[in-house]
């Protein structure tokens, strides 16, 4: 694969994010292609290490059979439903997350990523103590959303 031109690619279409950009940044860095367990491979087909991978959806590996057998079946059988309705995958879901946790955690909330997730716990510690500072860690992260660029003191887009 030609690396110089899917760099070339990123550079002209994809708005950068400066995360990390002092280590080294993506216009320099490893162009990733496939990945297997735990193993990363970039387009010279050189294989990484993920230490990445373990931090969110692939906590089981890339490309974990059942992971990925889960996923394809969920794919096949309801591709999207609306948080206005109950869905059945979803109940089933919560049933047994209430069944794992201690009370009060027998209800959840489920919405699509960490920056959702930071922004409902802000909202339900704001409403249980009425409140407003917030304290984070400088130069930490928390999701490319306005309210944690302002937290976190950083900025999370090049231009
Ligand atoms: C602590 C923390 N909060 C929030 C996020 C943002 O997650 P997302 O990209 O799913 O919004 C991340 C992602 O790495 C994270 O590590």
């Amino acid at each position: 694969m030609d690396i110089a031109a899917l760099r070339a690619a990123g550079a002209r279409h994809l708005i950068q994010s400066e995360l990390l950009s002092d280590v080294v940044p993506a216009i320099d860095g490893p162009v990733f292609v496939r990945a297997d367990g735990a193993e990363i491979f970039d387009a010279d087909d050189r294989a990484y290490l993920d230490f990445n991978s373990g931090q969110m959806c692939s906590a089981l590996g890339h490309n974990h059979p059942r992971v990925t057998e889960a996923v394809r079946a969920g794919l096949g059988t309801l591709t999207h439903a609306s948080s206005v309705y109950f869905n059945a995958p979803q109940l089933r879901l919560a049933a047994r997350l209430a069944e794992t946790f201690d009370a009060p955690l027998s209800r959840s909330l489920f919405i699509q990523s960490g920056a959702d997730s930071n922004e409902a716990a802000l909202l339900f510690a704001r409403r249980a103590t009425g409140r407003t500072g917030i304290g984070a860690l400088h130069l930490s992260f928390h999701g490319v959303v306005f309210r944690f660029e302002s937290i976190a003191a950083r900025r999370f887009l090049s231009h």
